[in-house]
């Protein structure tokens, strides 16, 4: 039987239960409470199981009272949940919330590298005007990189000095490029029995020097070379002035001036008229009015012959151009160095 005290300790725990439930930080703090007060341990159960023992006067008066108090735990216990759910699924939607008003992330797009537009750029107007593409190997013999294309034995390009060589000299020597010319005279020699040919070479060579505004170990170059029967000097200039005029715009002027190179005869060097000043005198042409572009000449009839060309039937024109040199005329750039710093500042200006 429950003494009166036990009866006055279950309706405080009763009373205080809702200010309880209102403070429960979780739902599982919740469920707690739920079974706490309302399980078969509880304080309410303990309470109506001790009523039947109980004078009448107090089973009715005690009676509602509990009925009061339970209604009052479990609408405190419903508003709990209910607030506690929904903060929860607050929390959630929070979580994964996307915001379609908001800036998107920013998302750099690379580009191609400004010596590969202006490559690209000679490729096309020469494809254009009927040359194919040909490539060769960076590491060359020097039959092809010099003897072939009748480099005499003496020259200086040849010294350490200019050239990587690959393996000690006195064994037949392999070493880089030092131009595109090489591929002249692999193309030629794959043509059995010889045929007319007009290709472009564009790629990467390679000379001992150390870099500077001007200078760089490796660099680039776009060779030319047509053979036909009864090509001129007058094809040579033709085409390069259309050339030249696509690259660098309509009404470019160039001109021809005397040159030499061991596998051409003539050779010429051509210039075009100051595309800063016009021909008045600038830093950029160095006061001469016209800026050095390629070199070029009538391909020697020893070249031919060596290649198995009977220079009596074919005759042909070439020339080599530096690509850096062409991208920092046409861009100004002052300094070749910058093509290979990677400097997106620089890089971004392109294209
Ligand atoms: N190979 C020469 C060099 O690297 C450039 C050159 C000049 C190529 C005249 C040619 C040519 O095909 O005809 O300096």
């Amino acid at each position: 039987m429950l003494t009166p005290e036990q009866v006055e300790a279950c309706l405080r725990e009763l009373l205080r239960a809702p200010d309880d439930i209102r403070a429960a930080p979780s739902l599982a703090r919740l469920e707690e409470l739920r079974i706490e007060h309302l399980g078969r341990k509880g304080a309410l159960s303990t309470l109506l199981r001790g009523l039947k023992d109980l004078p009448l006067a107090e089973r009715k008066r005690l009676g509602p009272e509990a009925n009061g108090l339970k209604e009052r735990i479990e609408t405190a216990l419903a508003e709990r949940r209910k607030a506690l759910e929904g903060a929860e699924f607050g929390r959630e939607i929070e979580s994964v919330r996307l915001d379609l008003s908001l800036p998107g992330a920013p998302f750099p797009r690379g580009r191609r590298h400004p010596l590969s537009l202006v490559m690209d750029e000679m490729a096309e107007i020469l494809l254009g005007l009927g040359f194919s593409w040909a490539e060769g190997p960076h590491v060359e013999s020097d039959r092809y990189n010099f003897w072939a294309l009748n480099f005499p034995p003496e020259h200086p390009a040849m010294d350490a000095h200019d050239t990587f060589y690959m393996k000690a000299r006195g064994e037949r020597p392999l070493l880089l490029r030092t131009h595109t010319s090489p591929v002249q005279i692999r193309v030629l020699e794959s043509q059995r029995p010889p045929a007319p040919v007009r290709i472009i070479a564009p790629g990467r060579v390679f000379r001992h020097e150390n870099a500077d505004a001007s200078h760089s170990a490796v660099f680039h170059q776009v060779e030319g070379l047509y053979v036909d029967r009864g090509v001129t000097m007058a094809d040579l200039k033709g085409t390069l002035r259309l050339f030249l005029e696509a690259l660098f715009g309509p009404g470019t002027r160039m001109r021809l001036r005397p040159s030499f190179f061991p596998f051409t005869e003539p050779s010429a060097q051509v210039d075009i008229l100051c595309t800063i000043c016009r021909g008045s005198g600038c830093p950029v042409c160095k006061k001469l009015g016209w800026l050095e572009v390629l070199g070029s000449g009538m391909v020697h009839p020893k070249v031919l012959q060596d290649a198995g060309y009977d220079p009596e039937v074919w005759s042909g024109y070439a020339w080599g151009l530096g690509v850096e040199r062409i991208a920092m005329l046409k861009g100004q750039v002052r300094d070749i160095r910058l093509f290979y710093q990677n400097d997106i500042r620089f890089l971004e200006q392109w294209g």
